[in-house]
């Protein structure tokens, strides 16, 4: 098993919204919170170069800024054109209230 990346605390990340987190030497994560619970996603469009907590979150989905293509947070599916690739997801876990996710 990978061992768990500390990312952020749950309650930095504001409900029904996402928090971007920058590591050195990878791309920007997303974390969101929903009600489906804590997910932690890239959060760089996988069409263009948008960032995903800039756009709107309904349902379950992430709709993004720049051509309003979507995708499934908790699976990282394209869910509306123009996107076609999927959204890398990262195992996240919730322990002592910090935001954990297997990162690789
Ligand atoms: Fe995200 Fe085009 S950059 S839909």
């Amino acid at each position: 098993t990978s061992p768990l990346t500390p990312l952020c605390a749950v309650a930095d990340v504001p409900a029904g919204g996402c928090r971007r987190i920058a590591l050195p030497g990878r791309p920007p994560l997303a974390v969101f919170r929903i009600d489906s619970g804590i997910h932690v996603t890239d959060d760089t469009c996988t069409h263009g170069d948008a960032s995903l907590c800039d756009g709107e979150i309904e349902d379950g989905l992430v709709e993004c800024p720049y051509h309003q293509g979507a995708f499934d947070i908790a699976t990282g599916k394209p869910a509306g054109a123009p996107c076609t690739i999927a959204l890398r997801v990262y195992p996240a876990q919730v322990q002592d209230g910090q935001v954990l996710a297997a990162l690789p």
